[in-house]
């Protein structure tokens, strides 16, 4: 688009919510000639969110003011998103985004992805953009693998680096009801967890396809299928993770995954009581823990004054 857009603005101010997710499969199928991973993976939103205030200002530029604060800058994903859309509309108007973190950081759970995800939705709403589907889908693609994912939510399967999204149906097993989330003190980096992924842990995508075959149908799938191909190697290379691993399984969870990259381990419950009760044993033990659920986002989640 050559022309400067005139973006309507009938609010000062708009809401968004921005959700993490889990994954509850994730297939690594090979390394492509572009560096990324071919992927097949499922994955759940979840009701851990970040809040985000958008304000229209009259100096055309974008400030970002976050409270964690290393994020407060134009190469939070959320900014970036932002930009893209003016870029992309060839248009100036000003905005402050706030950004409330509460989804950990470099996490496994997509929080820097949900936020560039909620940005574009909030903006195409508030600005009332004339964007395609396939457009908007093409510009999270390019903020990141996971964005996508995070413009639909809810129970998807994600292929390719992880862009082709497969709305599952909404369904969500009762024996996962609660969902404890563990982020172990490090961070781990994304890249250096697929650069280091040895050939072996590759699958051919059946864990993820059965997984989503048994979820449509609404039965829960084999725990067998509920495999990531990244733990292995993950589990490996970072002991504090193992051993939480460990403990969250002394304290009773029966079942544990490690979330994409990680470092955050997630372990379902069936009842809230023993999911609370799991809870605060690791937490006196010291370790940061979630307590959390599947989650279907809508529209609702953006809201304008
Ligand atoms: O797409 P995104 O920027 O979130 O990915 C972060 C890094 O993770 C990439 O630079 C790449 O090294 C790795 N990655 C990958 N294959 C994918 C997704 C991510 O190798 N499908």
């Amino acid at each position: 688009m050559s022309y400067a857009q005139k973006i309507h603005i009938s609010s000062k101010v708009c809401f968004v919510q921005a959700y993490a997710k889990i994954n509850l499969t994730l297939d690594v199928l090979g390394r492509r000639t572009d560096g990324y991973h071919e992927l097949a993976t499922v994955m759940q939103t979840i009701d851990l969110h970040d809040t985000i205030c958008l304000t229209a200002t009259d100096d055309n530029r974008v400030h970002m003011i976050c409270t964690t604060p290393e994020l407060s800058n134009d190469e939070n994903l959320a900014a970036r998103a932002a930009y893209l859309v003016r870029e992309r509309l060839a248009c100036k108007q000003g905005v402050r985004i706030e950004l409330y973190k509460r989804i950990p950081t470099t996490a496994g759970l997509g929080g820097g992805s949900s936020d560039a995800a909620a940005v574009l939705l909030a903006l195409e709403q508030w600005w009332q953009l004339q964007l395609s589907p396939s457009d908007l889908l093409n510009m999270a693609a390019s903020l990141g693998s996971d964005v996508p994912f995070f413009l639909i939510g809810g129970l998807a399967l994600c292929e390719g680096r992880g862009e082709r999204v497969t709305p599952l149906a909404r369904y969500w097993p009762s024996s996962m009801r609660w969902l404890l989330l563990l982020k172990p003190a490090i961070s781990v980096s994304t890249k250096a967890v697929f650069r280091n992924l040895p050939a072996s842990d590759y699958t051919d995508g059946t864990h993820s396809r059965a997984a989503s075959t048994a979820l449509n149908a609404s039965h829960i799938p084999d725990v067998d299928h509920l495999h990531n191909g990244l733990e292995r190697g993950v589990l490996e290379r970072y002991p504090e993770i193992a051993a939480a691993r460990e403990d969250l399984l002394k304290a009773g969870a029966r079942f544990v995954r490690l979330s994409g990259s990680g470092p955050t381990l997630f372990a379902p419950f069936a009842e809230l009581a023993c999911a609370f009760q799991v809870q605060q044993q690791l937490q006196a033990q010291g370790y940061e823990v979630y307590l959390s659920r599947a989650i279907n986002p809508n529209a609702g989640s953006v809201c304008f004054f």
